[in-house]
């Protein structure tokens, strides 16, 4: 028996493995005929979902997005096959990767054209936080992930400390201008 069988409180990452295909319509695009950033981001918020309700099994928000790069543009008329996995559970939170190809119905030919990495919060249905079963990484390449969303949420916490704090010091800029005390 896996650990994963003997303590539901840990999953692997196979069992958060999510995949959805679109195909691009006219409604999709911009007058380019190229897929429109806003529409790709949200079929990798709903494919990232799909992952984290696996592993929470419970309700999720999106936190954060990290900033994505649009390798390439997605044509109208093309598949766009999307893949996700929980990189690593905290205690209510869960980094999720979402990689995204396009693909030349006529030629066949598959290009990756974007990944991102997405923070879910786990809540019940009053919005409270709900703790998550932790993650078992078992290849290598999981191992590595693993390895790395902790350096990147390290890295989110710095910059959100950062971002804080210009806030703070903007607001009060702006009062001291307004001349309130
Ligand atoms: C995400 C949310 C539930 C966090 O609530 P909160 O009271 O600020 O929670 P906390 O500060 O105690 O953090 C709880 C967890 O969320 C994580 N988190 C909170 N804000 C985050 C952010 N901006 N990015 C990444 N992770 C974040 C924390 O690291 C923590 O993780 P852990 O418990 O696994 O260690 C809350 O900010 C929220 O509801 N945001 C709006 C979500 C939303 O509407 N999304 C779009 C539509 S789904």
């Amino acid at each position: 028996m896996s650990s994963s069988e003997s303590n539901p409180m840990v999953r692997t990452v196979a069992g958060t493995q999510s995949e959805m295909t679109e195909i691009i319509l006219p409604n999709d695009t911009n007058i380019l005929g190229n897929l429109l950033g806003g529409r790709l981001m949200h079929f990798i918020d709903l494919t990232g979902a799909m992952a984290a309700y696996r592993h929470s099994r419970t309700h999720v928000v999106t936190a954060s997005m990290d900033h994505i790069d649009f390798i390439r543009p997605v044509r109208l008329g093309e598949l766009v096959t999307l893949k996700s996995s929980v990189n690593r559970a905290f205690a209510h939170s869960m980094e999720v990767g979402v990689k995204v190809w396009a693909e030349n119905t006529r030629t066949g030919s598959v290009v990756h054209v974007a990944s991102a990495y997405l923070v879910f919060v786990a809540v019940d249905d009053q919005g409270r936080l709900q703790k998550v079963p932790q993650l078992l990484p078992e290849t290598p390449d999981e191992i590595r992930r693993y390895a790395d969303a902790l350096r990147r949420r390290k890295h989110r916490e710095a910059e959100s400390a950062r971002r804080k704090e210009e806030r703070l010091a903007t607001n009060a800029q702006e009062e001291a201008a307004a001349g309130n005390p």
